[in-house]
Parts: structure tokens; sequence; C-alpha cells
């Protein structure tokens, strides 16, 4: 029977997800600044044994609702904002076994430098970390890092393709298993004759190496990755090992899950070479009465403004006629639906979307109830929509994820869906897949380099066929 793999869902600010929460009485949001926030959050997260605490990151603005950063630095949606990589020795030195996924993009600050970060990371935590792989989607992002505007969607997935191409190659390539010596009567730490430069030379990175940590037990951090889109649905076949999965409906969620399995069997992979994780919502309490309540409760604090600021909402849904479609609206004021494609759809009238974001955006992965609903709801997920785990979406810190263990995790116990131990000392890679697995498995593309004569043939780029433009 498939268990529940759970990521308490983070990120390093006030408002991630659920906009104006922040205010609800007992609600922590408001110390994402202080280390002992971060040192309770581990220690909770890792007594209801989840997998990992998964921090999101943005490095820029949402600055186009009301065209500016106005709204966004009131509501505290997304800024202030930390780095997430430096939250991880202070929770990885107060746990033992919970795991860390870190997003970084790989879009703005070359390979390099990043492969030394996550080497470290992964080196100290003995094995603990993963990677959401990004490539950035805000404009604000690509002006801090000398650009005019955003590097074309698929362009960025080219660049991503070549960036993994590098960190492999220093990962996986650059250090053999049994370079390090340490040999006090010698003298020789490390054997040179067992390190080697990567000379990597491509279209967007030049990189020589040697990587600069020693090989740490994953060597690859977890790879995880987030796409709905053609060129990312391919970056992920080739890849991602955990994928955030979306869909409406269940047969949108299987199909999703079947085509991505589909490719990465392509790309020689196994089908069950990637586990595809959703965002979900879970409102519980001792009762369906008591969650719907609860649920009614938390509503009170919403905000509708930061949700339009999160979406990138060009225009106030507020102030137009509900009865009117999003795409004609813009058409009208002139402005395209790029922006929001991410949360709406053009044909969708303004006052469906404006229901959908005051109903907190329920969705296909939301449930409200007892234990018994919800357990039921997520047997259902793992089931019929076939899904391996959740991030777990906070309304409340540290309510969402107390309620989860004390009310979620029994229920799901006494089911057979819920681990009732860590297995001690194993690697988040090993966790989310099997004993044994510390390392990207052989049929991943990235294990190529482990052979040191593929250092010096030129891997084959994923879209060889994309023509690389700056311009958008
Ligand atoms: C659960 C989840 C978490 C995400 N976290 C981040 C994040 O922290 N930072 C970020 O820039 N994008 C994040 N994204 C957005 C994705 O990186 C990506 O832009 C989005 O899924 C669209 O991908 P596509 O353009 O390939 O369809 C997240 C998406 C999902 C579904």
């Amino acid at each position: 029977m498939k268990q529940l793999h759970v990521n308490l869902f983070e990120m390093a600010c006030v408002s991630h997800i659920v906009h104006g929460m922040w205010r609800a009485p007992g609600n922590n949001r408001h110390r994402y600044g202080e280390m002992d926030y971060w040192l309770e959050t581990a220690k909770l997260a890792e007594r209801g044994l989840f997998d990992a605490v998964f921090l999101a990151d943005v490095v820029g603005t949402y600055d186009r609702f009301g065209e500016s950063n106005d709204a966004a630095l009131r509501g505290g949606v997304q800024i202030p904002n930390l780095d997430p990589l430096m939250l991880v020795p202070a929770m990885a030195a107060v746990t033992k076994n919970l795991g860390f996924g870190v997003t970084f993009s790989t879009t703005y600050e070359p390979p390099f430098a990043f492969a030394r970060r996550m080497g470290t990371l992964d080196l100290l935590t003995k094995g603990r970390v993963g990677w959401n792989v990004v490539t950035s989607y805000l404009k604000s992002a690509a002006q801090n890092f000398g650009l005019d505007d955003e590097i074309p969607h698929d362009n960025r997935y080219a660049i991503a393709d070549e960036y993994m191409d590098v960190l492999y190659k220093l990962w996986e390539g650059s250090w053999d298993e049994d370079a390090v010596l340490k040999d006090a009567t010698t003298g020789v730490y490390t054997n040179p004759a067992s390190v080697r430069s990567i000379h990597h030379t491509g279209q967007h990175f030049r990189v020589a190496g040697p990587h600069l940590v020693e090989p740490s037990r994953q060597r690859t951090p977890v790879l995880f990755q987030a796409t709905g889109s053609p060129a990312g649905l391919e970056f992920a076949a080739r890849h991602a090992e955990v994928v955030f999965i979306g869909g409406r409906t269940t047969e949108e969620v299987r199909h999703n899950i079947a085509t991505t399995r589909q490719r990465a069997v392509a790309h020689g992979r196994q089908p069950d070479d990637i586990r595809f994780i959703v965002m979900a919502g879970i409102i519980v309490d001792e009762t369906d009465a008591l969650a719907a309540r609860k649920l009614e409760h938390y509503r009170n604090y919403y905000s509708v403004e930061g949700a339009l600021v999160h979406a990138q909402a060009e225009i106030d849904l507020r102030h137009y006629d509900v009865n009117e479609r999003i795409g004609d609206v813009l058409l009208r004021e002139g402005l395209s639906f790029g922006n929001m494609g991410r949360r709406f759809r053009p044909e969708q009238t303004i006052g469906s979307a404006l229901k959908q974001i005051a109903s907190f955006d329920e969705g296909r992965f939301f449930v409200a109830g007892s234990p018994d609903t919800v357990a039921n709801q997520i047997e259902n997920w793992l089931d019929v929509d076939g899904i391996d785990g959740i991030n777990l979406r906070q309304y409340h810190s540290f309510d969402t994820a107390q309620d989860f263990i004390s009310l979620v995790v029994p229920e799901l116990q006494k089911r057979g869906r819920y681990r009732t131990a860590y297995t001690q000392d194993e690697t988040l890679r090993e966790r989310l897949f099997e004993a044994g697995r510390a390392r990207l498995p052989t049929q991943h593309f990235g294990s190529r380099y482990r052979n040191p004569d593929n250092l010096k043939a030129p891997a084959a780029p994923l879209f060889s066929s994309l023509p690389f433009s700056k311009a958008s």
C-alpha cells in the first residue's frame, strides 16, 4: 500500500501563498526572520515524521498589480524574503532525519558557485537535501541580474539544461569515490589522480573545475521541479526525480502523470523513477463541523488584494463587471494575458476568478474536515489520482502543521498510509525511493559523467533545435 510523502511548504517570508493570514491570532509568520522560528519549524516537522521542509523562493518582486511594489510590500507578499539556502544548516543542526528542499533558479547565477553551495549542504547534512529547480518567472527578477526583460520561456529551459550538465559534471564526475584518502601516514589527504577538471565549454557556460567539495552522500541533491509547459515537461523527463503536478480533475492529473512517465521512459528512465507530488490545502479539526468553522475563521483574514498581487494581475478584478471575461477586459485595457496565465484562464469570468480567489483556491487538492474525512480524501489522491505525496500549504504557522501531525498523521498511520518512524541514517533520495538509492540511478542522465570519458564528449542538448535569443 502506498504511503503518503509529506513536505511542509514554507518560504522565508511573511506571506507565501495564503495571503493576509499572517494577521490571524497566534500566527507566527511575522517571526520568519528569527532563527528560533526555523528551529521550531524543523523540530515540529521532524516530530511529524515529514519527509522534508520545502522552501520556495523568488528573486524579484511582484510589481504588476498597480504597476508597483506597493501592494506586495503592504501585504508582505513574498517580500521581505530571505535566502532559503542559508536556513538549512540551522534547521539541520536541530534535527537528525528531516530533509530539506530548497528552491534555486538556473537563470541568473552561474552554476559553479551553486554546485559548491549545494555540495556543502549535502555534505553537512549527510545527504538530506533536495533542490527545486526553477527558471524564474518575474521580470523584476531579470532586472535584478542585469537584464532588461525575462529570457523567453523555452530558452530558460535550454539554459537550465546546460546548467544541469555543468552540475552533474561537478557533482558526479569531478571526484572519484575513493579520492579522499585522509592518510596521515603518507601525508596524502586527497589522491590527485582521482580528482579531475571538467573543462566544460558550452553555449552559455565555461567552467574548468575541479569541483571544490568532496563527494557527499547523494552527490546530486534530489531534483524537484514544477512544470506544466511542453519545454518544462521535456526538462522534467530528463532531469526531475520529483515533479509537482497540477490538474483540475482526476483525469487531468492522471494524464499529466502518465505523459511525464512516458517522456521519462523515452529518456531511458524507468516509469517509477519520478515521484509526483501536489500542493495540498488541508484544514482539519476533531469533527467536520469544527473544521468548517476553522475554515470560515481563516477566511476572515484572507486578502484578495494579496492574491491579486501574487497572481500578477495587472488589473484589479474587484473593479469590473463580474460577468465579463478576463481576456476581454485585458484586451480592452490594451494588456496581454501573459502574467495572469499562471492562475487564470482568459475565458474565465471576473466573477469566477474572484470566487476562486476568495474560496482559498481550494481546487482538486483541498480538504477541510475531520481526520476521517481528510484521510479518506488523501487515500483518494494516492489511489485514484495516482500522486505520491503533498507539499502541505500553511494557513497558520504552526497550527496547520500541528493539526496535521496530531489529527491526520495518527489516522493515516492506522490505515498503513504513513511511516511510524524514520529509517535512521537514510538520505532524502532513499526516503523517496528505496534503501540503497542514495545516488542518482544509473539510468538517469546525470550519472553518465561518472565515466570520465563522457566528460570529454559533449552532451546532446535537450533542445537542440531551439533558436536561442535573449530578446523576448
Ligand atoms: C508547488 C509549486 C512550487 C513552486 N515553487 C516555486 C518557487 O519557489 N519559485 C519559483 O520561481 N517558481 C516556483 N514554482 C513555479 C514553477 O517553477 C514554474 O514556473 C511553474 O510551474 C510553471 O512552469 P512551466 O512554465 O514549465 O509550465 C512553483 C510551482 C509549484 C506548482
